[in-house]
């Protein structure tokens, strides 16, 4: 008899619905039931990702709720924020499990969501009742969750480096966080920026202080730390394929040793499988292709500014592996099962 649990991807021909399936792929309790696009007519999932050739018969077609609801348990919404809260009420009212991994469900404040996302958001009641997927963070939420508002990528590799330290109240004022995302990041839609020609060997600045992630990483840490901070957050696009690098400077308010935040991050991160304490700085290839999130420090000899780095695969740690992790904790899986 077959007890896997079946499992939709919709989205399913962007960078993170591939990665979800390919993780899924090779899950010991899931089988793939559904994949969807806006392609036209359905397509064997092979031949858009010829990869997959031999791993899978999966055909990928025109989204149709009424087919997926009848043949899937839960739903990665791999999808554009906008589309995935217009058809999560729908899927909640047919009780189905969902994990979303667009900024539909992330940030509570809806007049945040409006001034970064530039839309209204048009499902308030579900907003409310989402939780946060951030199982290093929140574990216990993510159990009875029905659904799981999934990080942004920047927000995974940002938080877990700086929750500790404001969590313990020794952050003193301004926090700037320089982070660097490969191109990835930016979906696989074709802009002119991200050609080859322009992306290779190049990396940029963009959106300081406006950056759409800004408010989902003050929310988050304020909602768990009871803390604000006095965020700068600067994003990079780099050109390579895979990975998120946040260097991030802080200045603490006393003395502090290396011995003592080694031992906070080991308080906060004794029982998390995927954060890696680095004695040093991460490096970005250590992590890809992996659901880890490398942390590392260094201490200015004043014993008061410190740098913090941390380091993820943004497809993976930052999208499709915590998805992943989320339903292992929903389904009281270990949380590890086909991620390592
Ligand atoms: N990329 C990352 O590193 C990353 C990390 C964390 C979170 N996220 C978030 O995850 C979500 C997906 O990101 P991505 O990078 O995978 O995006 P992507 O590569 O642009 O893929 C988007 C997917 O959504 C489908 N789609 C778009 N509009 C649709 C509609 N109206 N109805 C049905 N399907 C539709 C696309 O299908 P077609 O191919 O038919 O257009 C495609 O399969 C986004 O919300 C993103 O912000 C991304």
């Amino acid at each position: 008899m077959n007890n896997k649990i079946k499992v939709a991807v919709l989205g399913a021909t962007g960078f993170t619905g591939e990665m979800l399936v390919e993780i899924q792929l090779n899950h010991p309790n899931v089988e793939i039931s559904y994949l969807a696009s806006r392609t036209p007519n359905p397509v064997p999932y092979h031949e858009l990702f010829p990869r997959f050739y031999k791993k899978t018969d999966l055909y990928c077609e025109n989204l149709n709720l009424d087919k997926a609801v009848k043949n899937s348990d839960i739903f990665f919404l791999s999808l554009p924020h906008t589309v995935s809260m217009s058809i999560v009420p729908e899927l909640l009212n047919k009780k189905k499990k969902i994990i979303d991994l667009s900024a539909d469900y992330r940030i509570k404040n809806i007049k945040e969501y409006k001034k970064y996302y530039k839309t209204f958001h048009k499902d308030k009641i579900n907003l409310k009742k989402a939780v946060y997927g951030l199982p290093e963070i929140n574990k216990d939420l993510i159990r009875d969750a029905d659904i799981i508002a999934n990080p942004g990528c920047y927000p995974t590799a940002v938080i877990l480096a700086l929750f500790p330290l404001l969590k313990e109240g020794l952050i003193k004022d301004k926090v700037i966080v320089d982070a660097k995302s490969a191109i990835t990041g930016a979906g696989r839609k074709a802009v002119i920026d991200y050609h080859y020609s322009n992306i290779s060997d190049n990396l940029w600045a963009y959106k300081p202080f406006i950056h759409q992630h800004t408010p989902e990483i003050l929310e988050i840490l304020k909602k768990n730390t009871s803390k604000n901070i006095d965020l700068i957050f600067v994003p990079h696009v780099v050109g390579v394929d895979a990975g998120i690098y946040s260097t991030i400077y802080i200045s603490f308010n006393k003395k502090i040793l290396k011995k003592e935040i080694n031992s906070i991050y080991k308080k906060y991160y004794k029982n998390c499988t995927f954060i890696r304490l680095l004695d040093g700085l991460p490096k970005l290839k250590d992590v890809i292709g992996t659901n880890f999130c490398d942390i590392g420090f260094v201490l200015n000899n004043n014993g008061e500014d410190c740098v913090v780095a941390s380091s993820i695969d943004n497809l993976i740690k930052g999208a499709a592996g915590a998805a992943v992790q989320n339903m292992n904790i929903m389904k009281g899986w270990p949380e590890s099962l086909g991620l390592l």
